[in-house]
């Protein structure tokens, strides 16, 4: 067993990074040494006693476990830009901005045999995603620091899926146009409706085909002993945008 993994109980879980040093839980203090002799599906214990399992840090935890900078996108929502663009894995995509680089890696993830091309302007979120790509051991992603729009420029028609979670999207409708492939698809995620309806205008306007806007909502169950009933908190997140180029 080697690092990264997971240490879990319940809801509380860490990501151990190296198998040295001391982990602080709100259940007392685990020494990560004792991890070196360690199997998945065992446990260790903090100074309490209190016993945390060994798990494997898997792609589903990225989300909850990557280091965060500007706000990432949710799993329901990459599930559904995977499921509705019909992703393969052996496409070459481009995604702007990276942010913290949790689409970029979801992607990649499910692009085993392809690429992905992820753009952002700011050098210290472009940090912290290289490092969260590094830690998820992807090496499928090429990471480019600077304007999504001016990098678009060196590209041709080449990329099956054109991912924008960004502001000044509308600008870059008809550069998508430009780098997708026939048949390649433009996803665009907005958390507000206003602008989620000038991306939709402006893809229309460059002419996507099988033009769709769709919000995903998340809601859980709250599965209690008198009985389940869907709980008050609804996942809501924002808009997505999908068109098609031919
Ligand atoms: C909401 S975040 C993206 C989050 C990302 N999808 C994720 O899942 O982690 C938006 C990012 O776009 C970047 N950005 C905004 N305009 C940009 C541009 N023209 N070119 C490149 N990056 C841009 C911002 O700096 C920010 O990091």
């Amino acid at each position: 067993m080697k690092p990264p993994v997971v240490l879990s109980r319940g809801k509380n879980s860490f990501l151990v990074e190296k198998f040295g040093g001391k982990l602080h839980t709100h259940h007392g203090i685990i020494e990560l040494s004792e991890l070196n002799n360690k199997s998945f599906g065992e446990s260790v214990k903090t100074h309490l006693g209190v016993e945390y399992k060994i798990v494997p840090f898997n792609p589903s935890e990225f989300f909850k476990h990557f280091k965060r900078g500007a706000t990432p996108l949710m799993p329901k929502d990459i599930g559904a830009i995977i499921a509705y663009t019909g992703l393969s894995p052996d496409s070459l995509i481009f995604d702007a901005g990276t942010g913290s680089g949790i689409l970029a890696a979801y992607l990649a993830y499910f692009n085993k045999f392809g690429e992905v091309v992820t753009v952002e302007k700011r050098e210290d979120f472009a940090k912290i995603a290289r490092r969260n790509f590094k830690l998820a051991g992807l090496k499928n992603i090429h990471q480019i620091l600077g304007d999504a729009i001016i990098v678009a420029e060196g590209f041709k028609k080449e990329f099956d899926l054109v991912v924008l979670d960004m502001k000044d999207d509308v600008a870059f409708v008809p550069k998508a146009k430009q780098i997708l492939r026939v048949g390649g698809y433009l996803a665009v995620y907005n958390p507000y409706i206003e602008a989620t309806r000038e991306v939709y205008n402006a893809m229309s306007k460059n002419e996507f085909r099988e033009l769709e806007a769709f919000e995903i909502l998340r809601i859980d169950l709250d599965i209690k002993r008198v009985g389940t009933r869907t709980s008050t908190g609804v996942w809501h997140t924002g808009y997505i945008v999908i068109g098609r180029k031919y």
